[in-house]
């Protein structure tokens, strides 16, 4: 073997070693694998193309000149999933605990500039105790040299985050900017400020976990949009999340075929909402009867558990669901509701995913809590989302749409393309019982029988408001339909709105109210 040929193979071990056998020991013991196991897990097999294997940190400092090691902590490159092309970058926690150099953000930088100009996505996997701390300032600059590349993206090509390890500081900042954070339960924290400084500032005591594990950014903070339980389940459902989505915002979202007719009706859904106004069902059971093989892929599945969004595919095209929860806190509108909708809304909008929308909500919820936490201002985020959005907009009101929320949840009068309504459905400023105090204070006050007074108002209110049909009389329903039907009428909006073109007045970008 000649010289260069054997050069080039030792160089190449040394690359693959990483931080070296014992630390690549320590990571399998700590439950975790290592980068270049994870992105063969991640890829279709053998489609990883590695790039700057064998560029080294350029620090001095510290002692770093005696240590180099080849791809200085992170591997770089790309690869394909399901035979689309991605770009992939992989935090090598055993390279000086996968810190980020200027040599190493050069590298991130590089495949996200490549993405970028190809126009495919950016998924990376992040293990890193961050900034690394010999490099000073010119780590800080690496990172904020991703922060831009992230912001530039955004919309532009799908990015995706894997939180496989620590996560903390401003290292945080560039998953957060991406479009999903995937989290692995227990081994894997994001924060600001880890517990010895929180104990400092603030005496609290509190474990990593409890800080900024998957449990609670996938629950309380919305930070995650997923907590799988291990790696091998996060890389699954990263490659079903791709499935769904374009390469990039020119791009439509792929169509895969199914054997689920187009006109299938499902008579479950005659009886599946109650007619009841205040009786709850779970509205993730009807959309599995309705779209494609019963395949629903929920986004924030344990976030705002009163609105559901989430992937599913109509006649193999892919479509933004986003649904009011009945069976939890009645499906209203909240603060954490109105951010999780709203950020769905623009992604699917940004990268032309059409939205459908059902509706069964009471209104926004009332209370202290709410409005001191700027309910109005989350609110809006939600209406804005809905009112800029130029992919198609289908909305099927099943069952209340009462008040302000009847406006925001994607109504004719913010630009939805098609509204249908069950026959079932409420459309009216608010609930009969509310309606019926303010209206008839006076006349209930003076009645000989308040009771019998109030069920007759209440009907009438019933009569004249509870139902669909006084909107279907004035347009803003554009059909009342049989909720069997839902599969078939859903679909036929859909390919009926394919070619739909729509835009906003230029501008350099809205003030969406942050
Ligand atoms: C350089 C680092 C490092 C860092 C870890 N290492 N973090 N080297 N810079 N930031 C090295 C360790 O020296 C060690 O080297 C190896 O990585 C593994 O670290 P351990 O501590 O042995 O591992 P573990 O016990 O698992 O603890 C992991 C950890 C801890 C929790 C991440 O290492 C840690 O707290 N690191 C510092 C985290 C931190 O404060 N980073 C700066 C955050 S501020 P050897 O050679 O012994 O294997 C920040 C600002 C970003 O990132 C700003 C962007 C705007």
């Amino acid at each position: 073997m000649s010289d260069h040929r054997q050069r080039l193979e030792e160089m190449n071990r040394a690359a693959e070693l990483g931080g070296g056998a014992d630390r690549i020991e320590k990571q399998h013991k700590a439950g975790k694998y290592t980068a270049r196991e994870r992105l063969d897990m991640l890829l279709d097999e053998g489609s990883f193309v590695e790039l700057d294997k064998f560029v080294t940190h350029q620090c001095a400092d510290f002692g770093m000149e005696k240590r180099k090691p080849l791809g200085d902590g992170v591997v770089t490159g790309y690869g394909r999933i399901d035979g689309r092309l991605v770009y992939v970058f992989a935090q090598d926690f055993t390279v000086f605990g996968g810190s980020l150099s200027g040599a190493y953000a050069s590298k991130i930088c590089k495949i996200m500039d490549m993405a970028m100009k190809v126009g495919a996505p950016v998924i990376g996997l992040n293990d890193s105790g961050g900034a690394r701390i010999q490099e000073g300032v010119r780590s800080l600059g690496g990172y904020a040299d991703i922060f831009l590349r992230n912001t530039m993206a955004s919309g532009v090509i799908p990015q995706i985050s894997a939180i496989l390890g620590p996560c903390a500081g401003g290292a945080v900042y560039s998953p957060s900017i991406t479009d999903f954070i995937f989290m692995v339960e227990n081994t894997s924290y994001m924060f600001i400020t880890g517990p010895e400084v929180v104990k400092t500032v603030t005496s609290e005591e509190v474990t990593k976990q409890d800080l900024g594990g998957a449990a609670m950014h996938s629950t309380r903070s919305g930070v995650a949009h997923f907590a799988t339980p291990d790696e091998e389940t996060c890389f699954a459902r990263i490659r079903a999340l791709l499935g769904f989505l374009p390469s990039n915002n020119t791009a439509d979202p792929p169509i895969t075929p199914t054997d689920d007719p187009h006109d299938r009706m499902d008579d479950a859904l005659t009886s599946l909402v109650p007619a009841e106004p205040s009786r709850p069902y779970d509205i993730t059971e009807l959309i599995g009867h309705v779209v494609d093989d019963g395949h629903f892929f929920q986004v924030h599945e344990a976030y705002a558990r009163n609105i559901v969004v989430g992937f599913a595919r109509l006649a193999g095209r892919p479509v933004g669901i986003v649904a009011n929860q009945p069976s939890f806190l009645a499906g209203c509108l909240d603060i954490n509701a109105s951010l999780k909708a709203a950020r769905f809304v623009r992604f699917c909008d940004a990268f032309n995913i059409p939205l459908v929308t059902l509706v069964d909500v009471p209104g926004f919820l009332p209370g202290t809590d709410q409005e001191y936490g700027g309910i109005i201002t989350h609110g809006a985020k939600l209406l804005y989302a809905y009112a800029e959005a130029t992919v198609p907009k289908i909305t099927l009101i099943t069952r209340k749409a009462y008040g302000g929320a009847y406006d925001v949840m994607a109504s004719k009068h913010i630009r939805a393309d098609i509204n249908l309504a069950y026959p079932t459905a409420e459309i009216a400023v608010m609930g009969p019982d509310g309606a019926v105090n303010i209206v008839y204070r006076k006349e209930l006050a003076g009645a000989e029988n308040p009771d019998q007074a109030r069920a007759e108002y209440v009907q009438h209110y019933r009569d004249t408001f509870a139902n669909p049909f006084k909107a279907a009389e004035l347009g803003y329903i554009d059909a009342v339909i049989e909720p069997e039907h839902t599969r078939p009428r859903l679909i036929d909006a859909l390919l009926m709105l394919e070619n739909k073109r729509d835009s906003n007045p230029p501008k350099k970008h809205g003030n969406i109210p942050l």
